[in-house]
C-alpha cells in the first residue's frame, strides 16, 4: 500500500490532520492501535479555544461543535470560599467553548467515514522505517496479517505512549519534564452544573474545579495523591471531599448524583524537541504533555496540526519546503508558552507543599490576579489562547 502522508494514532491530533489533508487532496492512511469503540471511551477535557473552532470548521465537522457547544466569555475561580470572576469577553473580547473532546473525536471520525478515508483499527506492532531516506514506510500487523505502507511523510499523532517518538535515536531528540506530586480524580455526572461557567477552586484541603459537558451533564475533579486508587472512591465520599471546598452558594445548588465515569490522572508536564526528524513529524501528545489545568492539551494538539497541515499543503501545492523546515520551530514556541501557562495554573491552584510562606506566595498571586487589570488580562490572553 502507498499513501502520501502516514499518520500513526487516531486520537484528535491524527483525525484533524487526516481530515485537513483530505480537504485538500493529499492521501493519508491512519493506523490506530485500539479499536475505534475504544478510543470513543476516554473522557478527556472541554475546553476549545477559537483557534480549534476555526480548524474544526475548516476540517468541516463543525456543525454539532456549533449546536451544542456551550460558549463562556468568562471564568471563575474560588479561594478559600470567595468567587471571583475573570471576564475573557472584557478583557480581550474572546471566548472560549465548552465542548467534550469526545464528541470532537467523534465527529472527526463521522467525518472521516463520510469522505471514505482510510483508518485502520486495532494496527497492531507498528514500525516505522528510513525516517531518515528518502522513502519511509511504515510496518503493522492487522487482521492477523503483516503490511506495509509506503509513504513520504509519516506524522506521529500517537499520544505519550505512542511508538513515534521512541523511534527517533536517543541522541537526536531531548526531553523536558516535571512530574508533579498529585493527580485529579475526575467525575462524570448526569446533574446540572453548580454554575454557568468553570469554577476553578483553591481551598486549603485542595484544588477542585467544576465544569461541564452541557447544562444537565457535570465533570468535577478533586486534587488526589498519586497512590489513591478509583476503586476507593465510591460516589458518596466523592462529593463530600468536594462539597467543603466550594463556596456557599455553589454548594447550595450542587446537585450530586451517580457518576458515569470515574478516573485518576497524574499531573504532568513534559516537551521533546525537536518536532521534526528527517520525514517523522510529531504532534500533540505524541511530542508534548500539559497538566490539565488551563485545557491546553487538545489546544495545542490542534495548533500543531494546524501548522503542519499549511505546511504538507504548501509542499504538495507550491512545491516549498518552507513550511516542513519550520514546522518544529514554529509549533514550540506555541508549546512552551502554554506549557509556562498550565504549570503556572498548576503551582498557582493546587495545595503542593506544606510550606507556610509558599502558601502565602499563592494567595498574593491569587489576589494579585483578581485587583490588578494587566494581570487578569495577562491570564485571560493565555486562556483563550495566544495568537498564532
Ligand atoms: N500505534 C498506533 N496507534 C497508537 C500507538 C501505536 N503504537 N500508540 C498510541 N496510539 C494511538 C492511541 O491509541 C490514541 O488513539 O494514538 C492515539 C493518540 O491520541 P491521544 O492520546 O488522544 O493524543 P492526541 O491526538 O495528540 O490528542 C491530544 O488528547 O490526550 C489528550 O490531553 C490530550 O487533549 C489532548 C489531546
Ligand atoms: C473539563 O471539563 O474536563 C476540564 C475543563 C477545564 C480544565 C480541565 C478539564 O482546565
Amino acid at each position: 500500500m502507498r499513501t502520501q502522508v502516514a499518520i500513526i494514532g487516531a486520537g484528535p491530533a491524527g483525525l484533524l490532520l487526516g481530515q485537513l489533508l483530505h480537504k485538500h487532496g493529499i492521501d493519508n492512511v491512519i493506523l490506530e492501535r485500539q479499536t475505534g469503540e475504544y478510543v470513543l471511551s476516554r473522557i478527556r477535557a472541554g475546553v476549545i479555544e477559537k483557534v480549534c473552532i476555526d480548524l474544526i470548521d475548516e476540517a468541516g465537522v463543525g456543525a454539532r461543535m456549533h449546536q451544542d457547544g456551550l460558549i463562556h466569555d468568562g471564568v471563575q475561580i474560588c479561594v478559600d470560599g470567595v468567587r471571583h470572576r475573570i471576564s475573557f469577553k472584557d478583557l480581550t473580547g474572546k471566548s472560549v467553548m465548552v465542548y467534550g473532546q469526545t464528541e470532537i473525536t467523534k465527529d472527526l471520525m463521522d467525518g472521516r467515514a463520510a469522505i471514505g478515508a482510510p483508518t485502520v483499527y486495532a494496527a497492531y506492532d507498528v514500525a516505522l522505517h528510513n525516517i531518515f531516506g528518502e522513502t519511509p514506510h511504515v510496518t503493522y500487523r492487522a487482521d492477523g496479517k503483516n503490511h506495509e505502507l509506503q509513504c513520504d511523510f509519516i506524522a506521529g499523532c500517537d499520544g505519550f505512549h505512542g511508538i513515534s517518538r521512541k523511534s527517533v535515536p536517543p541522541n537526536a531528540i531531548t526531553a523536558h519534564e516535571r512530574v508533579y506530586p498529585l493527580g485529579w480524580l475526575g467525575v462524570l455526572s448526569d446533574t446540572p452544573p453548580v454554575s454557568e461557567e468553570l469554577i476553578y477552586v483553591h481551598h486549603p484541603l485542595g484544588f477542585a474545579l467544576c465544569s461541564m459537558r452541557s447544562p444537565t451533564r457535570s465533570r468535577y475533579y478533586i486534587q488526589c495523591s498519586l497512590a489513591e486508587d478509583v476503586e476507593a472512591w465510591p460516589d458518596e465520599r466523592f462529593w463530600e471531599e468536594l462539597k467543603p471546598r466550594l463556596d456557599d452558594e455553589a454548594r447550595e445548588r450542587l446537585v450530586t448524583g451517580p457518576s458515569i465515569e470515574k478516573s485518576i490522572a497524574p499531573l504532568r508536564s513534559f516537551v521533546a524537541e525537536p518536532m521534526r526528524f528527517g520525514r517523522l513529524f510529531l504532534a500533540g501528545d505524541a511530542a508534548h504533555i500539559v497538566p490539565p489545568t488551563g485545557a491546553k492539551g487538545l489546544n495545542l494538539a490542534a495548533s500543531d496540526v494546524r501548522y503542519l497541515s499549511h505546511a504538507f499543503i504548501e509542499h504538495y501545492k507550491e512545491k516549498s519546503n518552507a513550511g516542513l523546515d519550520r514546522y518544529s520551530e514554529r509549533a514550540l514556541a506555541r508549546v512552551w508558552k502554554a506549557e509556562r501557562f498550565s504549570w503556572w495554573m498548576t503551582m498557582l491552584l493546587h495545595k503542593i507543599s506544606d510550606n507556610t510562606f509558599e502558601q502565602k506566595m499563592q494567595l498574593a498571586e491569587l489576589d494579585y490576579l483578581f485587583r490588578s487589570k494587566a494581570a487578569s488580562t495577562a491570564f485571560a490572553e493565555n486562556y483563550v489562547g495566544l495568537p498564532y
